[in-house]
């Protein structure tokens, strides 16, 4: 098993690519810390791991105080920390610029910061958390969550500088921590069937498929299976990588 016994932290395990990897990782013998602001939604990820241990934490990764709690049921339940998948992420879409009887309007500050708070703020302060056990250990791997959408996408300038800022920590923390033998490295799925992907209508999805080389989107297990490569000692030389895990959208680019 490729993490036997490791010690994982996996957020926004509600549902999606978190449960999924959640999943996968209770099959590859981890012990689980798994949080989301979604009660009910992480029961049911706990269910869904069988007989692994599974500790459950809810909270937002955006919140401080939530976040040491998360690192706690690990070092306080298991004695350590070996892995963090930091997965949570939200989207809150809308064009930057529209014309509104006559006037210049953008994109609201409340989607603007929503969405930087979550995604690039909670991947830090999980980072941070993480790191002070992963530190005296001398032993870690982090994996964080950008997307293609980091290289720009219409409708997503909050989504995409959150997730190009995901990538610019990445790259930071795997300089700064490999003296505490810390990988730090973050994927950059393409289209993933999830909740998120579930509001595309029909048309607009068929328009996208028709640019994916693959001609189809991820399952979340397709992800939770390069989690579990970069999370295990398999990936031991990787580190402040980006793998774009987005069926070649991206390779001419
Ligand atoms: N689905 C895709 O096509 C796709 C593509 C590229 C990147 N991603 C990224 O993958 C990650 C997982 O996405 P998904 O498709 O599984 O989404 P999802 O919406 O299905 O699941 C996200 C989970 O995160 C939880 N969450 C939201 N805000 C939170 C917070 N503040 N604190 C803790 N948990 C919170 C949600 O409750 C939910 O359970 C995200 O970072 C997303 O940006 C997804």
């Amino acid at each position: 098993m490729l993490l036997e016994n490791k010690v994982a932290l996996i957020t926004g395990a509600g549902q999606g690519i978190g449960r999924a990897t959640a999943v996968r990782f209770a099959a590859e013998g981890a012990k689980l810390v798994i949080s989301d602001v979604d009660e009910a939604a992480l029961a049911e990820t706990k269910a869904a791991c069988g007989d692994a241990e599974v500790a459950v934490v809810v909270g937002s990764v955006a919140a401080r105080d939530d976040v040491q709690k998360m690192v706690n049921a690990a070092v306080d339940g298991y004695g350590r920390l070996d892995v963090l998948i930091n997965n949570a992420g939200i989207t809150r879409d809308g064009l930057t610029t529209r014309i509104k009887e006559g006037e210049v309007r953008f994109m609201s500050d409340e989607k603007w910061d929503a969405v930087l708070e979550v995604n690039l703020k909670g991947t830090w302060l999980c980072c941070q958390a993480a790191a002070v056990p992963m530190i005296k250990q001398k032993y870690g791997r982090i994996v964080n969550t950008a997307s293609v959408a980091a290289l720009g996408n219409v409708g997503q300038a909050n989504y995409a500088a959150s997730k190009a800022g995901v990538i610019g920590v990445t790259k930071t923390l795997a300089l700064e921590w490999a003296r505490y033998n810390i990988a730090v490295n973050c994927i950059a799925p393409g289209g993933v069937k999830t909740r998120m992907t579930a509001a595309i209508p029909e048309k607009v999805m068929a328009g996208l498929l028709s640019h994916i080389p693959f001609r189809r989107i991820a399952e979340p297990e397709e992800i939770a299976a390069v989690h579990a490569f970069l999370a295990s000692d398999e990936a031991s030389y990787v580190s402040g990588q980006v793998l774009f895990v987005d069926g070649a959208l991206t390779a001419g680019a």
